[in-house]
């Protein structure tokens, strides 16, 4: 089993001796005489604990407890004091030591309160590889490189902390939205809870009232006979993720204001009021500032939704990203496609580097699939990429010819995949010759319109 360890910091030879000969069966135990002999120490290798005398000579205990905290906040520490130093024990109290002993020292008491404190790490060692787990199997790999996006997982990481606190995303399309609400879910304390999202975009208007928040039956005409929960039910203890929040109808605002505000609902012809407690996480590519000023968007639910206001840079604005994620996705899809990629040449990574990325990660994601399918070697060159210094020009070469598909090896490969790939490629060309003209596209690919949509809505296609 391994032992905790635990610093004894006391000027008292016969307190040190005393601890330590009481707790060495048990612990590993390092006893200092001074604040500052320990403090060194503790920023070589942090104990588990630390017992620390409150009237050190030199750095005496309370600033010694404020030093470890600057180091480790979440250091445990417990205070040894004399009976008349009550005032001091409360300022340490306030500081963030989990508790005091009185002296003269009962070991007995002594050593229910160092248990009562090791189990509060057990527990919260545990709370963390359970979430680190969680983190792992949910959130697929997020690179973050740049320093711009470096800030903003250490500002998520934080916010995260609080299990009920708003956030409101903002960034241009393809930018990670969805991924950075994911990431906030299971960094936070409701991880084990659902992450329910919203899409306000595709909800038709007069369903978004009765898909979010649910209906009794028979509240209106064509309504399930048994009633429905609503999305935030759903969410309940999680995350609420609202993606695509600027496209919400006015009447879906004013009943989302309400909720934020006072926590509850009732479902659409229901007489009972629901609480429920979730974060409430959205996101948006449009400018809801301009928004606001043009009447679209209500200040009072902005202010509401962005308690705290999280800007993902875009991808131009962070291009020592691009070839880390470019080479990511070469991995990706290598895997994918079954094929052995080993690099992006230096002449293709530049035009990735170069190139102006509209569509940010995504368009970054969606042009590396498509080149690792139809590429004939194990080096991605430039002509496949379709790129050339800030432009795009049409992909050559003729995808029907055996050369340019990807091989069936033993293994087998995913044929669903493959094709959903080609297809994603010609539609997303199309869109961009059409000039995002979903009519002409669909003529261009000799589809028809309808087809041409559901399509691309199938396979998220900006
Ligand atoms: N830093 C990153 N590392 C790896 N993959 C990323 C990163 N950022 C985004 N992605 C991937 O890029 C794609 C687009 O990301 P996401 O859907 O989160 O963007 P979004 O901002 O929500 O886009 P939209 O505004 O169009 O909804 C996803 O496949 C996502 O996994
Ligand atoms: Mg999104």
């Amino acid at each position: 089993m391994i032992k905790y360890t635990i610093f004894v910091v006391d000027d008292e030879e016969t307190i040190r001796e005393g601890v330590t000969m009481a707790l060495e069966g048990t612990y590993r135990i390092s006893a200092f005489s001074t604040a500052e002999a320990a403090i060194k120490a503790f920023k070589k290798e942090a104990p588990d604990l630390v017992l620390l005398d409150i009237g050190l000579p030199g750095m005496d205990g309370v600033q010694a407890l404020r030093e470890i905290k600057n180091i480790q906040p979440e250091a445990l520490v417990i205070m040894i004091t004399a009976f008349e130093d009550a005032k001091t024990v409360i300022s340490a109290m306030k500081l963030g030591a989990y508790d005091y002993v009185i002296k003269p020292i009962h070991m007995d008491g002594l050593d229910v309160t160092i248990r009562n404190a090791l189990d509060t790490i057990r527990l919260r060692k545990e709370v963390h590889s359970l979430q680190e787990h969680y983190l792992k199997e949910n959130l697929p790999c997020f690179i973050a490189e740049s320093n711009a996006i470096q800030d903003v997982m250490e500002f998520i990481s934080l916010v995260a902390k609080s299990p009920d606190t708003p956030i409101l995303i903002h960034g241009e399309t393809g930018t990670g939205k969805e991924l950075i609400a994911s990431a906030i879910h299971y960094r936070s304390p409701n991880f084990k809870g659902p992450l329910v999202t919203v899409n306000c975009a595709s909800i038709p208007k007069d369903l978004v009232e009765s898909e979010m928040f649910g209906y009794e039956k028979g509240a209106f005409s064509g309504a399930n006979l048994s009633g429905k929960r609503g999305l935030v039910e759903e969410a309940a203890d999680g995350t609420l993720f609202l993606d695509e929040v600027g496209d919400l109808s006015q009447e879906a605002q004013a009943k989302l204001l309400r909720f934020l505000e006072e926590g509850e609902f009732y479902r659409i012809g229901g007489t009972k009021k629901i609480h429920i407690k979730t974060r409430v996480v959205s996101a948006t590519n449009k400018n809801l500032d301009a928004m606001i000023a043009e009447g679209l968007f209500r200040k009072d639910l902005y202010f509401r939704l962005g308690v705290i206001k999280v800007d993902i840079p875009s991808l131009n604005e962070r291009k020592e990203d691009i070839i880390p994620i470019a080479r990511h996705f070469l991995y990706e899809f290598g895997k994918k496609f079954n094929k052995k990629m080993a690099k992006i040449t230096p002449q293709a990574e530049t035009a990735l580097y170069e190139h102006n990325w509209t569509g940010n990660v995504r368009e970054l994601r969606n042009l590396i699939e498509r080149a690792v399918l139809i590429s004939r070697g194990q080096e991605l060159t430039v002509d496949e990429l379709g790129i050339r210094s800030g432009t795009t020009f049409k992909a050559t070469g003729n995808l029907s010819s055996e050369r340019g598909m990807p091989r069936l090896t033993p293994e087998g490969m995913d044929i669903v995949n493959i094709l959903d790939s080609y297809e994603r490629h010609y539609i997303s060309e199309a869109l961009r010759m059409s000039g995002g003209n979903e009519s002409q596209a669909a003529k261009l690919l000799n589809m028809n319109h309808h087809t041409f949509r559901y399509r691309r809505k199938k396979l998220e296609l900006k």
